[in-house]
């Protein structure tokens, strides 16, 4: 077995394009040609351009924070997986929590939006986690589970394999309370079983298992130490340079 580990900086909306090149270049310098670690850069929109521009060449890649499902159409605000393919993306974050609690994302959709990603060769990063209140309650398995069911429904196997999904505690965004490493590869293992039923055990050792939630240089290394944590995804630490660097070079 050997999944490459991948690390993804979420930017969610932070970062003017003059800031984002900034950010980018620091980057480029720093792990540009670190090769142990796939390292995914996910700005807004707005500065997706100006980031692909600034780590051309290197090995990092270049991620969207959101897709729509439909190729092109009357969608005001929208923007499709073929746009984002147009302006360099590999990657797209697809049913983030945030997206889930304040943008009325669904499994449903999410898995729209895979197929569509899948239709223009861009890989989604699939989000899925439980809510502070769901855990309290002893819901993480059936909530996880039926996620990763909705959000995979009838998917190609062979393209799933090659998809990342990220486990994102809703309780551990952006408060600063990691899920312990234990917490986290109980529910990491979860899903590569669902996988495994879904689809079959091949796809389940092939598809990468991202953990994110307050990942910071300090807890990355344990994480990334249990066996089913295949890289991250991070928001707040992966804001500043010095910070995602040391999370990118964990080891
Ligand atoms: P955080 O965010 O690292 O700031 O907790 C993670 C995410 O929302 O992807």
């Amino acid at each position: 077995m050997s999944r490459k580990p991948i690390i993804a900086g979420n930017w969610k909306m932070f970062k003017t394009r003059r800031e984002a090149a900034d950010l980018a270049n620091a980057l480029a310098a720093s792990v540009g040609t670190y090769d142990r670690v796939e390292v995914v850069l996910c700005p807004p929109y707005t500065a997706l351009e100006t980031v692909g521009q600034a780590i051309r060449g290197t090995k990092i890649s270049l991620g969207a924070q959101n897709c729509h499902w439909a190729d092109q159409g009357a969608y005001t605000g929208e923007v499709s997986a073929g746009m984002l393919v147009d302006v360099g993306c590999k990657y797209v974050i697809i049913g983030h929590s945030e997206r889930r609690q304040y943008f009325a994302e669904t499994d449903a959709s999410v898995n729209k939006k895979a197929q569509a990603a899948y239709r223009h060769g861009l890989i989604p990063i699939i989000c899925v986690g439980e809510t502070l209140e769901e855990r309290q309650s002893g819901k993480t398995e059936s909530v996880v589970t039926a996620q990763v069911q909705g959000c995979l429904k009838d998917l190609p196997p062979d393209k799933v394999a090659a998809s990342i999904i990220a486990y994102e505690p809703v309780w551990a965004i952006g408060t600063g309370q990691t899920a312990t490493k234990e917490q986290a590869q109980e529910v990491h293992a979860l899903i590569r079983k669902l996988v495994a039923e879904m689809f079959s055990p091949e796809v389940a050792e092939k598809i990468r298992i991202q953990y994110g939630g307050s990942v910071k240089p300090q807890n990355i290394r344990e994480l990334m130490d249990q066996p089913d944590i295949d890289g991250a995804l991070v928001g707040g630490a992966s804001l500043e340079a010095d910070s995602f660097t040391a999370i990118v070079r964990f080891e």
